[in-house]
């Protein structure tokens, strides 16, 4: 494997930098990814030459901007396979991605929400927060009833547990495509299959994996996608949810206000087409531009390319930190991760992480905004390193070696 695919101090302008008096080694890429040179440029080109807001105006730099951002649109749902059934709504990200859907699957503002009481949610344990507060608050909302699909002691999920709780009630059923907590890639097409085979609408959180896997809406049987452009080598604040458009057609709008609706009167209103009517209000469109060249980043340096460069690396990692005393890393045998969360005998992982960054290497301690999972696993918090196309088989070398001697120190 070549130590780097690719020459991250001359793209990467952001990793090119000494933290404590050593050269950076960020491996946080799971909570975020730095931005390549391709991806700064596209921001500042859009900026600067065609800053002004959609939709509502005549004028050129008006037009620049709305064509730049439909642009956008069209590039991100090649990206994700989407076809002529699908749609793509521009959010803040992952999180306001999933809200939307629970609770425009719940909410009674505009009408009779697609939940009722009795209806069932699964959700799995190994989400993010993101993806299973806002199925508590629509269950809560609707009357519908929250189950949880569990992992079994390893962490992983099983289409066997799935079938135990599907039922005739089963309405929703949301999974992650890559656990951030504990790096578990489960069976997602297998079990999203499953769940819309038993007449379920399904929801998928690709956060974790659109920067590598690049989950395929084409041959997955999902209704509903949600990514970040900052965990995909794109700007913060901007994502995506992606979804079928009969399936979108059905949620009530989060946002009600500017450009998300038809006509007005003093007591009615009658909202707009889909995209729009899920995305009032002044959306973030150098976000737009800069995530939607992220994505052009991603096909040119290659997905396999980089799916193998950071599964590699996280291999290799798995492999170095599980040699050290008191360590253990957590689904160390899943496939397609590139994320390394591990336990450490002895050290409490925010005083790791701490010593860590004294040495220049960046990574996340806790609970990872996971906390059902921990909760499941029967463990505390953890610290996780995360791979990206930049990162190096010298730099997981830095992180054992600094493991290594950080433990020694805190024992
Ligand atoms: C699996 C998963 N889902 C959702 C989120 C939330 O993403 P965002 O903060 O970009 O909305 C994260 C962030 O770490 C994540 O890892």
């Amino acid at each position: 494997m070549a130590d780097s695919a690719i020459d991250f101090a001359r793209d990467f302008p952001g990793l090119a930098q000494d933290v404590h008096g050593v050269r950076l080694a960020y491996l946080d890429n799971a909570a975020t990814t730095h931005m390549p040179n391709e991806v700064l440029d596209a921001v500042r080109d859009f900026e600067t030459t065609s800053r002004a807001n959609i939709h509502r105006g005549v004028h050129t730099l008006s037009q620049r901007a709305t064509d730049a951002f439909d642009g956008a649109r069209e590039q991100l749902k090649r990206f994700v396979g989407a076809g002529p059934a699908h749609e793509l709504v521009f959010t803040s990200g992952t999180t306001e991605a999933l809200n939307l859907v629970a609770h425009g699957l719940s909410d009674a503002g505009l009408g009779r929400p697609v939940l009722a009481a009795g209806d069932e949610i699964i959700v799995t344990a190994l989400e993010h927060h993101a993806n299973f507060v806002p199925w508590q608050a629509a269950a809560r909302r609707s009357g519908a009833v929250l189950r949880v699909l569990r992992p079994d002691p390893e962490g992983r999920l099983h289409t066997e547990a799935l079938a135990r709780l599907l039922g005739p009630r089963t309405r929703v059923f949301a999974v992650t495509a890559g656990a951030n907590a504990s790096g578990e890639r489960p069976p997602f097409e297998a079990l999203l299959k499953m769940a819309a085979d038993a007449g379920a609408m399904t929801v998928l959180d690709a956060a974790q994996a659109v920067g590598h896997e690049v989950p395929d809406l084409s041959s997955l049987a999902c209704d509903f996608m949600a990514f970040s452009g900052h965990k995909m080598y794109g700007p913060m604040g901007i994502g995506a949810l992606v979804g079928r458009r009969e399936r979108l057609e059905r949620l009530a709008p989060l946002r009600l206000g500017g450009d998300m609706v038809e006509w007005v009167t003093e007591q009615h209103t009658t909202f707009a087409e889909l995209p729009a009517r899920l995305e009032g209000g002044t959306p973030n469109v150098g976000g737009a531009v800069g995530m939607a060249a992220a994505a052009k980043f991603i096909e040119r340096v290659g997905r396999d390319t980089i799916d193998g460069h950071v599964c590699a690396l996280r291999r290799y990692a798995v492999d170095r930190l599980s040699e050290l005393p008191g360590v253990r890393v957590l689904s160390a045998d899943s496939p397609r991760t590139a994320i390394a969360s591990f336990l450490t005998e002895d050290a409490h992982p925010h005083d790791l992480g701490t010593l860590l960054d004294h040495r220049g290497i960046a990574v996340r301690t806790g609970n990872h905004c996971a906390q059902p999972l921990l909760d499941c696993l029967g463990i505390g918090p953890t610290t996780r390193a995360s791979f990206a196309i930049y990162n190096t088989r010298a730099e997981v070398d830095r992180l054992a070696a600094a493991v290594a001697e950080a433990l020694r120190a805190l024992r």
